[in-house]
C-alpha cells in the first residue's frame, strides 16, 4: 500500500481507534508526520532528567517556524529550570506535580512589549497594540508556536503538557519571569522525559461529524454523536481507573460559573494590570 493510501493501513487503523473508538474516519492519508501527530498525549509523570543539549534550540528553531500574523511575531518564551521557580509555578497551576517533576517549563507570553519598545524608541505611536485585535493575535501566535514546539518534543520521544492554570494569577507568573508591562504568559508547556513507568494514554476525540461540517453549519444534528462520544469517554475513563462521568459532565461543570474558572474569571483584569489595552 502506498504511504498515502487513503484505504486504512494496519497502523492507521490502531491510530485511529485510540483516537476515536469505534467512530472512526474509513479514510485516511497516512505517513510518518500524521502519524506522528495522532499518538498525540499529554504527559504527566516524568523522569528528572535533564533535556539534552539543544533541545531547547530545537523546540524554540519549531516554534518560530510556525506561522505568525503578519509577520508580527509577537510572542516569546521564558525557559525555566530552576527548580524553586518551577515549584512556585506548580503552586500558581493548583499544585500539578509534573511541573515539578519535569526538568523544564517553557512560558510562553503574548508579548506586545517588543513592539511597544521599537514604537517608542522610533517615537511613533503604539495605539493599536492597546486593542482586543492585538491581544487575540499575540494569543494566537504564542499557541500556534507551542503547538509546533510540542511536536517537535515528541518526534523527539520527549513528552509535553500544556500548563493554562498558570493563568490562575497572571501577574504572579508575569513577576516570576520579570515580565515588562504589555506581556502576559498564556500557558506552560511542560518538557521532559516521560517517565516508562506511568505511562500516557491516547485520549479519545469527538467523531469528526461533530467538528466537521460541510459548507454550513450544524448544530442540532451534534446531539447524537456527542452522545455516542460520552460513553468513549467513559469507556476511556473507566480503562484509566478515573470516575466514568463521560465528557458532557466536565462541559457542563466548567461552564456552570465564575467559581469553576478556578480565578481565571478575573483574567481581563490581571490582563488590563499588566499592560494589555483590550480595546
Ligand atoms: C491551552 C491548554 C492548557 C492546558 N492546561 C493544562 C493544565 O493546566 N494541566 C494539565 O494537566 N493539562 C492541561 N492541558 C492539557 C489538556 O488537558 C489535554 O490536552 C486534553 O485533556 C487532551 O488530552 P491529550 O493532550 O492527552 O490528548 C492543557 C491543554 C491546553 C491546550
Amino acid at each position: 500500500m502506498a504511504l498515502d493510501d487513503p484505504r486504512l493501513s494496519d497502523a492507521a487503523t490502531a491510530a485511529l481507534a485510540l483516537r476515536y473508538g469505534a467512530d472512526r474516519p474509513a479514510r485516511l492519508r497516512w505517513n510518518p508526520t500524521i502519524a506522528g501527530l495522532l499518538a498525540h498525549r499529554s504527559v504527566r509523570a516524568y523522569l528528572p532528567d535533564a533535556l539534552p543539549e539543544g533541545t531547547i534550540e530545537t523546540l524554540i528553531a519549531a516554534a518560530q517556524s510556525a506561522s505568525t500574523s503578519s509577520n508580527l511575531q509577537v510572542w516569546s518564551v521564558v525557559a525555566i529550570h530552576d527548580a524553586d521557580k518551577r515549584a512556585r509555578l506548580a503552586a500558581v497551576a493548583g499544585g500539578q506535580k509534573h511541573i515539578i517533576e519535569a526538568p523544564t517549563i517553557l512560558l510562553f507570553v503574548a508579548d506586545l512589549a517588543r513592539a511597544h519598545l521599537i514604537a517608542s524608541d522610533a517615537g511613533a505611536s503604539a495605539e493599536g497594540y492597546d486593542y482586543l485585535e492585538s491581544y487575540t493575535v499575540a494569543a494566537i501566535d504564542a499557541a500556534l508556536a507551542a503547538q509546533n514546539a510540542v511536536v517537535a518534543a515528541e518526534s523527539l520521544g520527549l513528552g509535553t503538557v500544556y500548563i493554562g492554570a498558570l493563568r490562575n494569577n497572571p501577574e504572579a507568573v508575569a513577576a516570576l519571569a520579570d515580565l515588562p508591562p504589555h506581556a502576559a504568559v498564556m500557558f506552560g508547556l511542560v518538557v521532559g522525559h516521560p517517565d516508562p513507568a506511568r505511562p500516557a494514554s491516547v485520549k479519545p476525540r469527538l467523531p469528526q461529524e461533530v467538528v466537521l461540517h460541510q459548507e454550513t453549519y450544524d448544530l442540532t444534528a451534534q446531539r447524537e454523536p456527542v452522545a455516542r462520544y460520552d460513553e468513549t469517554a467513559r469507556a476511556f475513563q473507566i480503562a484509566q481507573g478515573q470516575q466514568p462521568v463521560g465528557w458532557r459532565a466536565l462541559i457542563i461543570s466548567r461552564g456552570r460559573d465564575a467559581a469553576a474558572l478556578n480565578g481565571r474569571d478575573r483574567l481581563k483584569a490581571a490582563l488590563r494590570l499588566l499592560g494589555f489595552g483590550l480595546r
